[in-house]
């Protein structure tokens, strides 16, 4: 869908688990004078429970009927940078709702440096088993072909720093021109 389309000035940032998509999506909101949502914060800010609370209580389906619901509430705001859950995409629904209502940048990093980012981490229900690879490789062969379909832009945030990572997106929102 050409960029004009698109609910004026929407970047939505999807992408694996630690792809950085809420530290770089707070900073590129800054950068853009945009206003910055989380989907996940959302969620817990709404039922005042942790995401791993929400999972054990109402299981992974109950988890992402919220995140639908938010996802579809966020989205239909104007001028905002939305950092996505990085199962958001499972869903038909929220995939329309990214691809119609903004542009949609997929952050992408490879398994081992998310295992690496998510070493010592507990707040994600999905990798708290033994072998987070496992479990982690299967996720990356369904979702990557799920992102890519959404995707109007591919960025790597394997290397480099959050600037240039920020900068590397302002570039390429410049060459598809309307989107900034
Ligand atoms: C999930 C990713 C998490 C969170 C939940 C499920 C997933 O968000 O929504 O734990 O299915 O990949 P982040 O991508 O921000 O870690």
């Amino acid at each position: 869908m050409p960029a004009m389309d698109k609910i004026a000035g929407n970047l939505f940032l999807i992408g694996l688990m630690a792809a950085g998509k809420t530290t770089i999506g707070k900073q590129l909101a800054q950068v853009l004078g945009l206003a910055f949502h989380d989907s996940d914060q959302e969620i817990v800010q709404k039922t005042g429970a942790s995401i791993n609370t929400i999972f054990a209580v109402e299981g992974e389906a109950g988890f992402r009927d919220r995140e639908e619901a938010v996802i579809d509430s966020l989205s239909q705001q104007h001028s905002i940078v939305l950092a996505t859950g990085g199962g958001a995409i499972l869903r038909d629904n929220n995939r329309r709702y990214l691809q119609e209502r903004g542009t949609v940048i997929y952050l992408h990093t490879s398994i081992d440096t998310i295992l690496a980012r998510t070493q010592f981490d507990k707040t994600r229900p999905l990798l708290q088993v033994d072998n987070p690879r496992a479990k982690l490789e299967p996720l990356y062969q369904a979702r990557d072909p799920l992102y890519r379909s959404i995707a109007d832009i591919i960025v790597s945030t394997e290397h480099g720093q959050v600037n240039d990572i920020i900068q590397e997106i302002t570039a390429a929102l410049h060459l598809k021109q309307g989107q900034l």
